[in-house]
């Protein structure tokens, strides 16, 4: 494809509609549903379109993506890319784009809300009330203010939590396996154990990986101080359930807000059932710290914005399954070739003695490779672009190739 601006988009899902007029603001034709397609439907809904957009429950697995041959790319307006089959669209040639920083602000809010919540016992008095219980007393109600806040893993969303705590009258001290550098007067501990020893509330941020998995068992959670409070709306993997529940029925934690955990309902007409259910001072929430309105616009931002860079500059940065290539808009009248070959040895060669074939300078070229695909971009100064593009597509090693 060559031609500006012809691109077909299509959004599933409901999609945030600010994608669709940030798509078409910039000349792509959108159609927008707001339901999944799934199996033959989704194929026939999806043919003839460069671009789909969905959210967590289209599965875009390998049947359905090798039957969309005009396919370019997918955007992944949430967080997760489970529904992906992201090797074969790797495969294919087809870059997948999410938002996975769009929802931080929402979910380090909720976290400055619990810590208020879990230390005013809000949960139990708010139900209580309900129930026509007047339960007026000051004992274990606190402010949080001068109180130590440890946040576990300093990424964006702990690090927003700490400008958030500290603007409350929070001490916050961090522990993060990368050394990362302090907002405002946030100190870092250089373990977990001093962290936990230190604080009055300890909130989780870290990803899922084998290093974090039940990272807080019975073992450090006794480490925390009697009556300190455990948050965690990171994974659902990295606190022990049942040493938390414990913990909490001994009274050596005063509370605990949970918004995920190891085992979710698949969907909202699924039964959650959980130890932690009925507890005293305890907040659970179904997973919402990154759901809100704002999270879900930004979000539809962001990827809009990844699916018009890609089309309009070939940048590849913020793919979770392709080589990154960060570039800016091309040049006006400098064509820009992007190549996508198989990542075998005397490609650059080739390429660049096509161009020097059709009397091309090379203004730039950037390079970036996985062990299976190279992704090339390059500024033709120059020659006879569109025939350098034909020469190039022509290699044997080509996958796909487009003139900008
Ligand atoms: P991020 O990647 O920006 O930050 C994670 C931080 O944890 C990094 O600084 C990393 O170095 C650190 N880390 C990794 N392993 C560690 C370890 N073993 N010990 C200490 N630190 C470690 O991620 P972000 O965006 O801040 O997200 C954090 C978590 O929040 C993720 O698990 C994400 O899935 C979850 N999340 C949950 C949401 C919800 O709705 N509850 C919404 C958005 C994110």
């Amino acid at each position: 494809m060559s031609v500006k601006n012809s691109y077909r988009v299509l959004l599933l899902e409901a999609i945030h509609p600010v994608a669709q007029k940030r798509l078409e603001e910039s000349g792509f034709y959108v159609e927008r549903e707001l339901k999944a397609f799934k199996g033959e439907e989704l194929i026939s809904r999806a043919q003839g379109f460069h671009a789909v957009g969905i959210r967590s429950k289209t599965q875009m697995k390998s049947q359905i993506l090798q039957s969309l041959p005009d396919l370019e790319m997918i955007g992944a307006f949430c967080i997760g890319t489970n529904q992906i089959d992201l090797d074969h669209a790797n495969a294919l040639g087809v870059p997948v784009f999410n938002a996975p920083y769009s929802n931080t602000r929402s979910v380090a809010e909720l976290m400055v809300c619990e810590m208020i919540a879990l230390a005013r016992q809000l949960g139990d008095r708010n139900m209580n009330a309900h129930k026509g219980v007047w339960q007026k007393s000051a004992v274990g109600a606190n402010e949080i203010r001068g109180k130590t806040l440890g946040i576990v893993g300093y990424g964006h969303i702990g690090s927003q939590l700490s400008v958030l705590a500290e603007a409350m009258g929070l001490n916050v001290i961090y522990y993060d396996i990368v050394k990362k550098l302090p907002l405002g007067n946030a100190t870092p501990e250089s373990t977990l154990e001093d962290l936990l020893q230190k604080s009055d509330f300890v909130s989780f941020h870290v990803p899922e990986t084998p290093l974090t998995k039940n990272m807080m068992g019975q073992k450090e959670i006794a480490l925390m101080k009697k009556g300190a409070y455990l948050m965690n709306a990171s994974r659902g993997t990295v606190v022990d359930i049942s040493a938390l529940a414990t913990a909490l029925e001994t009274e050596h934690l005063a509370g605990a807000a949970v918004d995920v955990f190891p085992k979710e309902p698949a969907s909202n007409e699924d039964l959650f059932t959980s130890e932690l259910q009925n507890m005293r001072n305890v907040i659970l929430t179904p997973h919402i710290g990154g759901s809100t309105e704002e999270a879900q616009e930004a979000i539809g931002y962001e990827v809009a914005e990844s699916i018009i860079r890609y089309f309009k500059s070939g940048a590849t940065s913020g793919a979770v399954n392709f080589p990154a290539v960060d570039v800016a808009m091309p040049l006006e009248g400098v064509p820009r070739i992007v190549n996508l070959h198989k990542n075998v040895p005397g490609v650059l060669g080739a390429i660049n003695s096509i161009v020097s074939q059709c009397g091309g300078n090379i203004q730039a070229q950037h390079l970036s490779t996985d062990p299976h695909i190279g992704y090339l971009i390059m500024d033709m100064g120059s020659g006879d672009a569109e025939e350098a593009t034909k020469k190039i597509s022509e290699l044997p090693t080509s996958l796909k190739t487009r003139l900008l």
